[in-house]
This record gives structure tokens, sequence and C-alpha cells, in this order.
């Protein structure tokens, strides 16, 4: 198959509906969330140089080869990697291998908008004054008590799905409208709705006057001043150290959104004439300014003030989400102005979380609807409405056993360990497999401006050297430990092979739908 004419697709609907969606789909809950947690753990300043090393030999190179991937595939029909890689690696192995492309997304995506239901819920619950007047113990009660369905000391059982259906809802309506009307409206919306949020918070932030505080009867007087300091003070002895470069690689590849199959998908929907060199770096610059400059200029500068440096290590130390969850509506309720004041800032905050976590999530859903509708002939609507069928029952797996571990097997296999596998895979198959050259030539087609010449043996050597390398040492340092589950408590072992057997039943089922996509289109070519 492959270099056959393909039926008309749908395409972007002008250059910044683009650039924004591409954008949203990379500026997501890692920015805010995730970020500054992992440079706070992670030797503070010191992050920031594994962190940008990795930006610049995979972060961008990647960016540059899956808008490559994807257009190339696009242009020949082909919205998912198992085509996308049919395309240019005539194997029969090359679409098996797409399989990640069809995995990872759909995965992230369930547990994901899982997350994302609980910035739904905390903008409900900011909105309607639920976090004002508590205390620490009482915000981490009301927190404890959403995620664990064991613990319902506050919240009904039925609220977190009653958030978690809604999310699924509105991002497979937004979905089931379509690339342009769908997808990109929602990028022109959100967008800028986020990013209006973020600079206001971080305006108030960084004019908060210092806060007298005592944490374990030491007194100090701290400003969000001393938590930039606090962020960025580096701790040189982390760059020796594996784990520091493991996170910060992760993240680059997390909050790019690169080895998760979305970008391509996106970017199938291109044409010759438009330019991947521009868009891909602009989208990658558009993700670090978020992330560096607004999501590192929130939740830790905040913390710091009202709690001090000791109390923010605490919290970053602590669970995943308690800076987001926990510390910072308890901010919100110290800020001067009063209820008014806690509750817009706390739906900014939790507002502007869900607009990144939304424009997200729509592009993980993007890959499968494009395999089924492409591959199957099945229409939008009942394509989007049937996964996110799918999606609303795995993700009661989530909120169910979420305590006990269900969701970080998710997370750690798809959302980060495989992350890298699908980028290595593409990578060969892009510019090894395929030619540098003709790579190189691709990601020019329709360019205004070159890729710089110096890019051009780093995407060849350099990238594919650093994530084989990063795959061995993670494999190693991490992936074999989390595979025997060392440390995990006996009681969450069951309940984590039964994550990890859901899984494995879902690549399955994917790779069982590539096969049988091909064996029709190969019935069809022969009946022609
Ligand atoms: N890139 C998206 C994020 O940062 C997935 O959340």
């Amino acid at each position: 198959m492959a270099d056959t004419a393909s039926p008309p697709r749908e395409q972007w609907g002008s250059r910044i509906g683009l650039i924004l969606a591409m954008a949203g789909n990379a500026v997501g809950l890692g920015n805010f969330l995730r970020f500054p947690r992992q440079a706070v753990d992670n030797g503070g300043g010191t992050f920031m140089i594994p962190y940008f090393i990795a930006f610049l030999l995979v972060g961008i190179p990647l960016m540059w080869i899956e808008w490559g991937v994807g257009r190339y595939g696009g242009v020949r029909g082909q919205g998912s990697t198992p085509g996308m890689f049919d395309a240019l690696w005539k194997n029969p192995v090359a679409k098996y291998l797409g399989v990640l492309g069809l995995f990872m997304p759909v995965i992230v995506l369930i547990y994901y908008c899982y997350i994302e239901s609980w910035t739904l819920a905390w903008t409900f619950f900011s909105l309607t004054g639920q976090t004002q007047g508590l205390d620490q113990t009482g915000m981490s009660s009301f927190f404890q008590s959403y995620v664990d369905l064991e613990n319902g000391s506050i919240h009904g059982f039925w609220v977190p799905f009653g958030f978690f259906f809604a999310t699924i809802a509105v991002n497979f309506w937004v979905v089931s409208k379509g690339l342009t009307a769908g997808i990109e409206k929602l990028a022109k919306i959100g967008m800028p709705i986020l990013f209006f949020f973020a600079v206001v918070l971080v305006i108030r932030v960084l004019t908060l006057d210092p806060v007298t505080t005592t944490h374990l009867g030491v007194t100090t007087t701290q400003g969000p001043m001393d938590g930039l300091r606090f962020m960025y003070t580096p701790d040189w002895s982390a760059l020796a150290s594996p784990k520091v470069w493991l996170a910060a690689t992760g993240q680059i590849f997390f909050t790019l959104s690169v080895g998760m199959g979305s970008l391509q998908a996106y970017a199938s929907y291109l044409t010759k004439k438009d330019d991947l060199v521009l868009s891909g770096i602009a989208t990658a610059a558009t993700n670090e300014t978020a992330e560096v400059v607004l999501g590192g200029s929130l939740a830790i500068p905040a913390v710091v003030t009202f709690f001090g440096v000791a109390g923010a290590v605490a919290v970053a130390k602590g669970g995943s989400f308690d800076l987001g969850f926990i510390s910072m509506p308890l901010v919100f309720n110290s800020l001067p102005g009063g209820p008014l004041v806690a509750g817009a800032a706390g739906v900014m905050w939790f507002g502007l979380l869900f607009f990144a976590g939304i424009t997200s999530s729509v592009s993980m859903a993007t890959p499968a609807l494009a395999f089924v509708e492409e591959n199957f002939g099945w229409k939008r609507k009942r394509t989007a409405w049937t996964l996110a069928a799918i999606a609303l029952l795995l993700g009661i797996l989530h909120i169910v056993y979420n305590t006990r571990g269900f969701l970080d097997e998710w997370d750690y296999w798809a959302g980060t360990f495989g992350l890298v596998i699908l980028a290595l895979v593409e990578t060969i198959i892009f510019v090894w497999i395929f030619g540098p050259d003709n790579a190189w030539k691709e990601l020019h087609e329709g360019a205004s401006m070159r890729i710089p010449a110096f890019y051009k043996p780093i995407i060849t050597y350099v990238t594919p050297a650093f994530l084989l390398i990063m795959m061995i040492w993670w494999t190693v340092q991490d992936a074999i430990p989390t595979l025997m589950m060392t440390g995990v408590p006996a009681e969450n072992v069951p309940v984590k092979w039964a994550s990890r057997g859901v899984m494995v039943a879902i690549l399955l089922f994917q790779l069982w739908m590539i096969r049988t996509a091909w064996a029709r289109k190969a019935a069809s070519g022969r009946d022609a």
C-alpha cells in the first residue's frame, strides 16, 4: 500500500489554529503540575541543565521528526503510526511497530482524563467556595476523600465519577466535531484563556509581600523571590545522578508530548505546503515558555511565600498532586482580599489546568480515532462515542483502584518508559531506514526557513544514541525494579498485576486490529 492516492482528508483551518492546537497538545498538566515538582525534587537549578540538554538533543529533533513522520503519512491518507511507519518502511513489521503510537496515547488519555477531571472538580469547588476556610488538615482530607473511594469522609462516592464522566463527555464532544470545528476551535478558545489566567496568577504571585512563617519551631520571613531562588538554586551533586538525567529527559518527553503518537496524528492533517520547520520550533518554544516561565513562577514561589522553604520541600517531596490540589488552595485562602479573591484565584488556577489538560487530551484521542475511521470506514461521531465509552469503562478502574497503584502502572509503562521506546523506534524508521537525506528533504518540504545544518548529524546520530543510552539506563535503573514491584506493599500487588493485564489486553487488541485492517486492505486490493 502506501504511495497510492488517498481519500481527501481534513486540513487545519488556519496557521494560527494549527499552532494553537499543536501548542495545546504540548502544553498540559505536565507544565504546571509535573514540572515544578520534578525541578524541586531533582536538584532545583541543576535539573535545568540536563533538562535543556535533553530539550536540544532530543526534544527539538523529535518535534521535527514527529511532524515529518505525521505529514508523510497524512498525505498518504494515514493518520496514525501503523500506516505512517508502513508508508516509510516497506516491511511487514513496520505497521505492527506502529501499534506503539496507538497504545501510548490511548493509555495516557484515560488516566490523564481522570486527573483532568479533578481540575474540573476543583474549578467547581473554588467557584462554590467549598475549599474556603479549610486549614492544612482540612484541605488534605478534602483531597484525600476525593481521590480515595474508600475514604468517604467528605465527598459522596459518586462525586469523582460525576466529574470524570463530564470530562470524558466534553473531550469526546469536542473530538466528535472534527478537526477544525472541534479541536481547532477548542484551541483557539482554550489557549488564550489558559495564558491569560497564567499571566494574571504569575503577576499576583510575584508581587506578593513576604510572609513570616514558623515551621518546626523556626520562624522565617520569605517572599516569592525566595521561592524562585529555592527552585533555581543549583545542587551540583545532582548532575552526576542518573536519576536526575532520567527525570529531566522524562519531563521533556511528557511536556512536549513526544513519543506519544499525538503530534504525528495532528501533523497528518498538514499539507506539503506547510512549514514544518518553523511551526515545529514555534510549538516547542511556546511549550517551554509556558513551562519554565509560567509553570516555574507559579506553584513554588506561591507555596514558599506562605509556607516557607521547609514547608515547600515537605510538599514537593510528598504526593505528586499535593502542590496543586492542597497547597495552592491554601495559598489562595491566605491571599489578601478575602473569599472573593480566593475563589477567583482558585477558578483561574484550576481553570487553567483544565484548559491545559483538555487541549492535550483531545490530541491523545486523535490517533485511535483516525485509525478506526481510515481503516474500518467508521464515521467520526460513531468512532468518537465508541472510544468515549471504552475510556469511561476503563477510567472507572482508575477511580476505584487509584490509591492501590493502578494509575501509577499506566503512567510508568506508557507515560514514561513507553514514550522513549516509541521515540527510538520512530527515529530509527524515519532517519535511518527512510534515510537521513530523505528525512531532511521531507522536513524542508514547504519550509521557508532551513533547520541549521548542525542539526543533521544531531538528528542522525546524537538523538538516536541519546535515546538508546537513556533507554538502557532507564531499564536498569528503573524499569527492572518497577517490573519486579520492588517496595510495593503486598496488598497492592494484585491490583498492579491487574493493571498490567488490562494494558496487555489493550495492546493485543490493537495488534489484532492492525492485522485485520491490513488483511482487509489486501482483500480489497485483490478484489479491485
Ligand atoms: N504534553 C502534555 C502535558 O504536558 C501531555 O501534560
